[in-house]
């Protein structure tokens, strides 16, 4: 048997300051994305704000419904439009910040979203810098989607 080892490096800023002024942007598009969520049954307001190569920026918010799992994550909804609109869109960062007021520890994307930023970083063949940002105001820096899915799923797999 073989003990295998999976990790990855990550940075701890103080602050948004710390950050390039495009980033600084990213967090100020994704805090107004925040506040127009739609997000009544959780009251949890999450904004995403991503760059890509060509220096356009878009934005998404969580959509709730309902119907329970009918709404989407921020991040996907973001993602999904630069996609949907520009099928060749090469993301550099991404940012995600919540109305979480409690939470130390900055929130991080669940468990479908990494799967749908790991196929776009994948296609794209680049990673992207993923910020979110705790409420005591630190900004956490992930260097790519992957590292925060090892062992993913992915559609070569599909052909296997
Ligand atoms: N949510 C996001 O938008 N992004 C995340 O990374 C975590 C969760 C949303 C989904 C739902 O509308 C609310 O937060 C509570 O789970």
């Amino acid at each position: 048997m073989d003990n295998k080892h999976s990790s990855f490096s990550y940075q701890e800023l103080n602050g948004v300051e710390e950050c390039s002024a495009a980033v600084q942007e990213l967090f100020k598009m994704a805090a107004k994305a925040k506040d127009k969520a739609y997000a009544p049954y959780s009251k949890f307001k999450v904004g995403a704000a991503l760059l890509l190569e060509d220096g356009e920026i878009f934005t998404g918010n969580n959509q709730e419904n309902a119907a329970y799992p009918s709404g989407l994550c921020a991040e996907r909804v973001a993602i999904f439009a630069a996609k949907s609109q520009k099928t060749e869109a090469v993301v550099k960062s991404l940012v995600i910040v919540t109305n979480a007021q409690d939470i130390a520890v900055p929130v991080a994307p669940c468990g479908s979203c990494r799967q749908v930023l790991v196929e776009y970083e994948f296609m794209q063949k680049e990673k992207f810098d993923i910020y979110l940002q705790g409420s005591n105001g630190k900004v956490i820096r992930i260097p790519s989607a992957e590292s925060l899915l090892p062992f993913s799923f992915h559609s070569e797999m599909l052909n296997s």
